[in-house]
């Protein structure tokens, strides 16, 4: 598919048919997230690949009711929560190099663009849950010590097409020189 078409075509999904996404698929995607650019190479990101319905829904219900993504979290075959080593990115010999402090997540963001991106190209469709209970989520995934989650990503094919919500334009966040 041409780029522009790629990047101006992928919406945020929550509505699914019952396709159940392949394995295949998974990793089809996944090999697209592989070539993600990261800190020092880092490639901190660590992805599970939720397959069954109980965890799903024990998720689903730690998650805000009236989140427009928690009920299509209920009817995907297959949830990614993109988790990372939160002391791999942004630090120079275990010292953390500038007051950022947040490159983990900025990795995370880039690997799941390069997913959502991919699974649109192949024709599914995806959404990035930011909103949710994260010390909630964790307990409920086995995710402690230094890992934390950066989103999580329902995944399935879409069951219509999803208007564009309204973007600002180039001129409107464009800078020259100085912010102001
Ligand atoms: C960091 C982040 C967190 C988000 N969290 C949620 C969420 O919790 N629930 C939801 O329904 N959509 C969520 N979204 C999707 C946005 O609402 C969506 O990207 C935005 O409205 C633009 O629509 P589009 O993705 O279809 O272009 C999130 C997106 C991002 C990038």
């Amino acid at each position: 598919m041409d780029f522009n078409k790629v990047v101006e075509g992928r919406r945020s999904v929550r509505k699914f048919t019952d396709h159940v996404v392949t394995d295949a698929q998974l990793n089809e995607a996944l090999e697209s997230l592989r070539y993600t650019p990261s800190w020092a190479n880092s490639q901190c990101w660590e992805i599970i690949a939720i397959r069954d319905n109980e965890v799903m829904k024990q998720l689903a219900e730690e998650s805000y009711p009236k989140n427009p993504a928690t009920k299509c979290s209920l009817t995907a075959s297959l949830i990614l929560v993109a988790c990372y080593d939160k002391t791999k990115s942004g630090f120079y010999k275990g010292h953390s190099f500038n007051d950022v402090g947040t490159w983990g997540m900025f990795d995370l963001g880039m690997a799941c663009q390069a997913l959502s991106l991919k699974l649109h190209e192949m024709g599914l469709g995806s959404v990035v849950v930011g909103a949710y209970d994260s010390t909630k989520a964790k307990e409920i995934l086995n995710i402690d010590g230094d890992y934390e989650i950066a989103a999580i990503m329902p995944v399935g094919k879409p069951v219509a097409e999803t208007p564009m919500p309204k973007r600002r334009e180039v001129s409107e966040f464009l800078h020259i020189d100085k912010l102001k």
